[in-house]
């Protein structure tokens, strides 16, 4: 049950909190299932700053995806507050216009609408948003060239590689130009050159527009190009660390 109360959505407490308030914040989230037989998260305090590049990582089923779901509002907390720029996001439609226009989100499983082509997937988080249908081809084909894939663009994901595929799904992820991009295993189904191909296209977004990158990975190489590392232990934060990147 989510407790927190909504604040004015136009007035000046709402000013003051963007003005002061990290990107996203996790307060005292807990995600249970089962009636409690399975907690994924357990009283989790996190906050995100814009542009800033983290690391999530963990052993297997220590609540990584639960915490990128909530993050991303795909699910909801048992118990806690999710604020976007210092503001409680409390219903699926508030989460729904976010994921449209402010997050970005990368699966492992790249996620593409098979009888789509690339160019048309990557168009996909453009509709609704008044776009014409001209400028929404325009868009996507230069978030198309910025991953590579110009010449791809009619292509169905099936005649596409592992790693084209991931490619496209983050030319789809950056083509609204996102405050914060969420990557779960991006390169979890690729091999090491497309590994760092794809790596490199998500934190040259962080680095170049001022994303805010949240990685989950198993590659502690990759996590530790990323200034800070959340390290997750049966669905608390056993670490949060900052070093030098690439340090
Ligand atoms: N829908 C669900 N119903 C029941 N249990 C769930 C559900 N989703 C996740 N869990 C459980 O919550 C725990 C955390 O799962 P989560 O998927 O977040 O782990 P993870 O760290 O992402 O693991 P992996 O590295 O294998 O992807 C696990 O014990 C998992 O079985
Ligand atoms: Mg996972």
């Amino acid at each position: 049950m989510n407790e927190a109360k909504s604040i004015d959505p136009n007035g000046s407490e709402r000013r003051a909190a963007i003005a002061s308030a990290p990107l996203v914040e996790l307060s005292g989230v807990s995600r249970v299932f089962d009636n409690g037989a399975i907690v994924a998260l357990r009283d989790i305090d996190l906050s995100i700053g814009a542009g800033e590049c983290v690391a999530i990582v963990g052993p297997s089923g220590s609540g990584k995806s639960s915490l990128v779901n909530m993050l991303s509002g795909f699910d909801i907390a048992s118990q806690g507050t999710v604020s976007w720029n210092g503001v409680p996001v409390l219903t699926q439609r508030e989460w729904a216009k976010l994921r449209g226009s402010e997050i970005g989100i990368v699966f492992q499983e790249f996620n593409l609408l098979p009888t789509l082509t690339a160019i048309e997937n990557v168009e996909i988080p453009m509709f609704d948003h008044g776009i014409s249908a001209p400028e929404r081809r325009r868009r996507a084909a230069e978030s198309l060239e910025r991953v590579g894939l110009g010449g791809r663009r009619n292509h169905l994901p099936f005649k596409l590689s592992g790693g084209e595929r991931q490619r496209v799904a983050i030319a789809r992820s950056l083509v609204n130009r996102p405050k914060l991009l969420l990557a779960d295993e991006p390169t979890g189904n690729l091999d090491r050159a497309n590994s760092e191909l794809v790596s490199d296209l998500l934190f040259g977004a962080c680095a170049g527009e001022g994303a805010a990158l949240v990685l989950v990975t198993h590659d502690e190489t990759l996590a530790q190009r990323c200034p800070r590392c959340v390290r997750l232990l049966d669905g608390r934060i056993a670490s949060d660390t900052v070093h030098a990147p690439n340090g």
